[in-house]
């Protein structure tokens, strides 16, 4: 069996701070909440609901993954963010449609507690979007500063022992690594000189590495993914991962393709579209935060079919995806994928996918996950990109050169063999030669 490394105990309480309070934010933090007064269950969560198998088939060991591994129960976590617009998370909720009424009403008290603090934000980042809650600061190392005291007095108020923090804000304008990126030296004059290359996010980022604090980006905009924070999450021994969360659409299509894959079936092309009619519908309804988005959702199928390994049956592959914003769906998305695949001798087939999901709903878990993880990941002394968590993500972070893996299945894999090999148990390799012996 491999050593197991020294694991900090799970207790004690934990922070998980949320910069962005909208949909997905709230839609977490109520759902913590229903689960914790026993009115709802943490559907989605492999923390809470996931089962992990340990030695062989016959050994009949298969522990919740929460039982495997200490992790911090609901009952320790305690919430709070940031965000421009002034509505605590009961109001926020209630304007984001998500959740129903009756369940918001019952958890009323413990929502209207989390009042957003004022956020470190710039419309020139996110244009469809404005509000009042917006710290002031000469440039943005100033407002990095204020972030690190609205981190610290959040720990000493609710007496935490730990903080996570996971990005739930808008998405930005597109930005492309420059200079400014590249050390932490550069990018701390960068903060000095108020670089426009620099955005919220990474400011938000680099607050929580200064503070020690594992970050996670949902977003698929530039933020923690630069050289220069994985360069400060490894100096400040941190972990960090992103970036978009994997749910929908992206999801869907990381479950069919390496099943195309698998079968040697051919892709002509990939027709997506969506109509989303939330807050994030109406951000990515402008075209420099759409490009942000575009970039995540088109790298998935390249990495997982592979063209330049199998050019008869990928080289050819037309990938398109759009999002139209529509007010009257709300966050309940519906994403259309027509799929253009062929077989035998190149016989073509189309297959057609119909999803009428709840962006939200398939989001909150995922924040529940990371924010346990990365708190686990800490406590393990586990730094820099975690590779293992690519799992929830549409453009999982990867060391600089390596191509990322974007296949659910491999992805599940990775992320439980990681829990094996941190908890000293044998790692699963499916090779089952064992049986046969
Ligand atoms: N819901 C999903 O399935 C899903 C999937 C992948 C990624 N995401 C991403 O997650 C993010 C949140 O999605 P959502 O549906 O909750 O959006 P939302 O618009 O409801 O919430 C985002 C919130 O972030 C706030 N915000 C923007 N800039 C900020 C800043 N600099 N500091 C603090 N707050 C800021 C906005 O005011 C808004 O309240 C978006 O970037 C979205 O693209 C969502």
């Amino acid at each position: 069996m491999p050593n197991k490394p020294t694991i900090r105990p799970a207790a004690g309480r934990v922070g998980v701070l949320l910069p962005g309070m909208g949909a997905v934010a709230t839609t977490f933090i109520a759902g913590v909440e229903a689960v914790r007064a026993g009115l709802s269950k943490p559907i989605g969560s492999l923390t809470q609901m996931g089962t992990i198998r340990l030695g062989k088939r016959t050994d009949n060991r298969s522990p919740l993954v929460k039982d495997f591994i200490p992790l911090a129960g609901l009952d320790q976590l305690e919430f709070a963010g940031w965000d421009p617009i002034p509505d605590n998370a009961y109001e926020a909720a209630k304007k984001a449609g998500v959740l129903e009424e009756k369940l918001l009403d019952a958890l009323r008290p413990r929502l209207e507690a989390i009042k957003p603090m004022p956020a470190v934000f710039d419309t020139r980042y996110v244009k469809k979007l404005d509000g009042p809650n917006v710290k002031k600061g000469k440039n943005w190392m100033e407002l990095a500063d204020q972030l690190r005291s609205d981190i610290r007095r959040f720990k000493e108020e609710k007496k935490l022992d730990r903080v996570v923090m996971v990005w739930c804000g808008s998405t930005e304008v597109y930005l492309e690594a420059k200079p400014v990126h590249q050390t932490v030296k550069s990018f701390e004059a960068g903060l000095a000189a108020n670089d426009p290359d620099i955005s919220p996010s990474m400011v938000y980022a680099y607050a929580a590495l200064k503070e020690q604090v594992p970050y996670a980006n949902g977003a698929p905009n530039l933020s923690v993914d630069i050289p220069a924070m994985i360069e400060l999450a490894k100096e400040m021994r941190v972990p960090i991962c992103g970036k978009d969360f994997k749910t929908g659409q992206t999801l869907m299509k990381t479950i069919l393709a390496p099943g195309f894959r698998a079968r040697l079936l051919g892709v002509n092309g990939w027709y997506s579209t969506n109509i989303l009619g939330n807050r994030d519908g109406e951000v990515l309804d402008d075209p420099s935060s759409f490009k942000t988005k575009e970039v995540s959702k088109l790298g998935v199928l390249e990495s997982i079919l592979q063209p330049k390994l199998n050019p008869d049956l990928y080289g050819n592959m037309f990938h398109k995806v759009s999002i139209n914003y529509y007010p009257p769906r709300g966050d309940n998305k519906e994403g259309w994928d027509n799929i253009d695949i062929f077989g035998w001798l190149g016989y073509p087939m189309q297959i057609k996918v119909d999803f009428l999901c709840r962006d939200s709903i398939l989001a909150a878990p995922l924040v529940l996950d990371l924010a346990l993880f990365l708190d686990f990941a800490g406590r393990s002394g586990m730094s820099g990109i975690q590779e293992w968590l690519s799992f929830y993500f549409k453009s999982p972070q990867a060391a600089p050169g390596l191509y990322p893996e974007h296949d659910l299945f491999i992805q599940q894999m990775k992320l439980k063999n990681n829990l094996r090999h941190v908890m000293g148990e044998d790692l699963i390799t499916h090779l089952g030669q064992e049986y046969y012996e």
